[in-house]
């Protein structure tokens, strides 16, 4: 019988085959080690003995009034595996682990397409307002430059299974001009260079898009539509 339960060192490598199986993509070794033992994350999987069906990863983020998020950040279950609420289980697994206690609510991005995935958090609780954002990532730059810039778009490092990021948020806020949105990628550009991360991204509103400078929006990569499912713990 699979059953869900914390992940081990040692399933690092069955995680591996289900991200390969499901996005084509490896993993960070490192990072999903390191998910096995943090105390700001949990890492699940669905498991027969040693054999991983499906994992979830989750983890804490601050924002910039200091209120605790839980994200949902990855989940997945192998084709041959699906159909049992394996996911909902895993998701549920995450969102009780005692290391959210302190955490209000759990958050996931959803692709607006991806049925089978809504309805999987809908199943655990979640609930989304409907608002449609688009992902958008730009690259390392490391001709910047010194910048300064002490603005109120909040720059947020996470460390997930596929990739190390720079998420901005904040960055279409009323209270932020061009200027500003322009100071925050460039200097969120400098830092992923110089520590070695993969991109930098933002949720910016689908409506409202033309809130953000042209040219930012022309020079990120657009990874599609998703909408915020929220659930309080
Ligand atoms: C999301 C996922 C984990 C759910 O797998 P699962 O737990 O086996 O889900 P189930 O097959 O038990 O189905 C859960 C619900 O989704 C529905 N569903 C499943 N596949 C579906 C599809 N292709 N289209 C529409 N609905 C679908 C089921 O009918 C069920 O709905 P119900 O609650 O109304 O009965 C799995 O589809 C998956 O791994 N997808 C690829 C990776 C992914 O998209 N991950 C989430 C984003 S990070």
């Amino acid at each position: 019988m699979i059953a869900i339960r914390k992940a081990t060192l040692a399933d690092v490598p069955g995680i591996e085959a289900v991200v390969r199986e499901t996005w084509k993509q490896d993993i960070l070794p490192d990072v999903c080690k390191a998910q096995t033992r943090c105390q700001a994350c949990a890492l699940y999987v669905a498991a027969k003995g040693d054999d991983v069906a499906g994992f979830v990863s989750a983890f804490l983020t601050v924002d910039k009034d200091g209120k605790r998020r839980w994200e949902v950040d990855l989940l997945a279950v192998r084709p041959a595996s699906q159909g049992q609420r394996l996911g909902q289980q895993l998701v549920e697994a995450a969102c009780t682990d005692e290391r959210a206690r302190d955490t209000p609510l759990a958050r996931a991005a959803i692709h607006v397409d991806n049925v089978a995935s809504q309805k999987t958090f809908e199943n655990a609780g979640f609930k989304t307002d409907g608002e449609i954002h688009r992902l958008l990532t730009w690259t390392p730059a490391q001709d910047n430059g010194p910048i300064v810039y002490g603005g109120s778009v909040t720059l947020i490092p996470v460390d997930t299974l596929t990739y190390r990021g720079l998420w901005l948020e904040g960055l279409t806020a009323y209270n932020v001009d061009v200027e500003e949105q322009r100071k925050a990628v460039m200097m969120a550009r400098s830092i992923i260079a110089w520590e070695g991360r993969h991109n930098t991204g933002a949720m910016t509103p689908a409506i409202g898009s033309h809130r953000l400078a042209a040219d930012l929006r022309d020079a990120a990569e657009m990874h599609g539509e998703y909408r915020w499912f929220v659930r309080s713990l």
